[in-house]
């Protein structure tokens, strides 16, 4: 029993280090080293301005490698991601085939064989009901969806590599839908909750729905996310669990929307994002609010290419699964309250940012965990030891 007792205290203390080091190295080292050179670019090579819409292209080189994220307001508002093993890839666009409305292939990305990787979010739509029982269901009565395509989309106000996008429903004036886009160089995390933490290879989006009048006297919102992928788009969710709500009080939880090849673990993709969306713009901990997920499921890829124009420009045959994000849970405040919501994700390529302990809790940790350690150790070797010797006197005792 002391043996076992002793070997399992040697296991605590050595997941303990492994898990201080590891984490004072991604304090100390961790994606900081790793930088890219970004560059922006409002409608590249345009003679005139596209009109009507904007293309984004932030171009992001690494020391082999390139992330080009492109972000369009053509129809419904997409952010599309291509990965490529070149520093000197290009985005190529044809104008004239782009700005159709029916055509298909105006941008493409050369040369066509860097590509490793891509994959595209499309926000499409903008689902609301009435919550009348409290019960935040989706099961309660739905009005018709905005259909996030036929919004007026003002032009994209750039400052450095943060764009942001806001559009109107058709047919009324209060109320609007933004997108924010911000591009990172490294690893990082930005002030506002819920300070996702992001690499060189990520880039953050924030969705947030200010004064639009409720349709509802208990109106509730739900965000309907596309994601479009060539051979391996976006599949399965998972959920990860945490005991540090350091950086997001009150929540202990992440999700990602992984693409993966063949369901191996090698994570090609990402969209990443926590359960919460804030009810105000500047929240505190009692704006915070719950969001749930649906689970994924394929898409018509004909209806999501008519709806967007970079979809439609850069996928022949696109692979769409689409899941919807729904704001707030049964007993929480209807939309009415502030009528306000923002919510936070990251899109990315390659494994997606774990969040290490932070100092704080590895401190408590060390201090709680590490006395009963020291105390079990000091206990395992001493009776050990005793037993050493009892079993030498046994071991000696025929001779005598
Ligand atoms: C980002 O991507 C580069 C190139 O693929 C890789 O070397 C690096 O480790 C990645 N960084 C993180 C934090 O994932
Ligand atoms: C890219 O660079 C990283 C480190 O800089 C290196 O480990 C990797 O092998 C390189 N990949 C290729 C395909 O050259
Ligand atoms: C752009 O597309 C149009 C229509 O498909 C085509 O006629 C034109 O030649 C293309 N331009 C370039 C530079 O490829
Ligand atoms: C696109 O629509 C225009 C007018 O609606 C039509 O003239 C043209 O042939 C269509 N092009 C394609 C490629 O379907
Ligand atoms: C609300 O509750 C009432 C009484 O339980 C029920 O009759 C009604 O169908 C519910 N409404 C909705 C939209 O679920
Ligand atoms: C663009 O954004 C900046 C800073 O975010 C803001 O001050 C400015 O008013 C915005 N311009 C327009 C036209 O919305
Ligand atoms: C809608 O916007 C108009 C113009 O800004 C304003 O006069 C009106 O009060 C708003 N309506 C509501 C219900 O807030
Ligand atoms: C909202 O409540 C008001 C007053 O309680 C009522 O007159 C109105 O019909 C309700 N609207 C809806 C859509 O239920
Ligand atoms: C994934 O599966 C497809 C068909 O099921 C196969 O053609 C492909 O080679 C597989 N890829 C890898 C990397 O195993
Ligand atoms: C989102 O929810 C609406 C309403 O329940 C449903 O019609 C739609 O199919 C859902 N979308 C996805 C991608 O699950
Ligand atoms: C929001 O709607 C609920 C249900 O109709 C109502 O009780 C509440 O007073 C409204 N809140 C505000 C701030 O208008």
């Amino acid at each position: 029993m002391a043996a076992a007792e002793k070997a399992q205290s040697v296991e605590v203390c050595v997941f303990l280090l492994v898990l201080i080091v590891s984490s004072c190295q991604s304090l100390f080292y961790g994606g900081k080293t790793f930088k890219r050179e970004l560059s922006v670019q409002l409608n590249p090579d345009a003679s005139p301005s596209p009109s009507g819409f904007d293309l984004l292209h932030v171009r992001a080189v690494g020391q082999n490698d390139t992330l080009h994220y492109l972000f369009c307001s053509q129809g419904a508002p997409t952010l599309l991601l291509v990965h490529t093993n070149s520093i000197s890839s290009t985005v190529k666009v044809n104008w004239t085939q782009f700005s159709a409305p029916n055509s298909s292939g105006g941008l493409t990305v050369e040369p066509q064989s860097s590509i490793l990787y891509s994959s595209a979010v499309v926000f499409s739509r903008l689902w609301e009901y009435d919550d009348v029982n409290d019960t935040a269901e989706a099961t309660s009565e739905f009005f018709p969806p905005y259909e996030l395509q036929d919004f007026s989309w003002a032009h994209l106000n750039l400052s450095g590599t943060t764009s942001l996008l806001c559009g109107t429903p058709p047919n009324t004036i209060n109320g609007s839908l933004c997108l924010q886009l911000t591009a990172f160089d490294s690893e990082g995390r930005v002030e506002l909750w819920p300070r996702l933490l992001h690499s060189a290879n990520s880039s953050q989006l924030e969705v947030w729905l200010d004064g639009l009048l409720p349709r509802g006297n208990h109106s509730r919102f739900m965000l309907e996310l596309q994601a479009v992928g060539g051979a391996y788009p976006l599949s399965r969710v998972d959920g990860r669990q945490f005991i540090d709500d350091e950086f997001t009080p009150s929540i202990f939880k992440m999700f990602q929307w992984v693409s993966s090849m063949n369901g191996s673990s090698d994570i090609l993709g990402f969209v990443q994002w926590k359960p919460v969306a804030y009810r105000k713009s500047h929240p505190l901990l009692e704006d915070a609010t719950p969001c749930r997920h649906s689970d994924p499921r394929s898409q018509s890829g004909k209806e999501t290419a008519a709806s967007s124009g970079l979809i439609r420009a850069f996928y022949l045959d696109p692979a769409v699964v689409g899941l919807n994000v729904s704001f707030g849970l049964a007993g929480e405040p209807f939309y009415n309250k502030t009528m306000f919501l923002s919510w936070t994700m990251l899109v990315g390529v390659g494994a997606p940012p774990v969040d290490s302990f932070s100092p704080l809790v590895l401190t408590i940790m060390v201090v709680c965990l590490g006395t009963p350690v020291i105390l079990l150790l000091l206990g395992g070797v001493f009776v050990f030891l005793y037993k050493k010797r009892q079993a030498a006197t046994t071991a000696y005792e025929p001779i005598n």
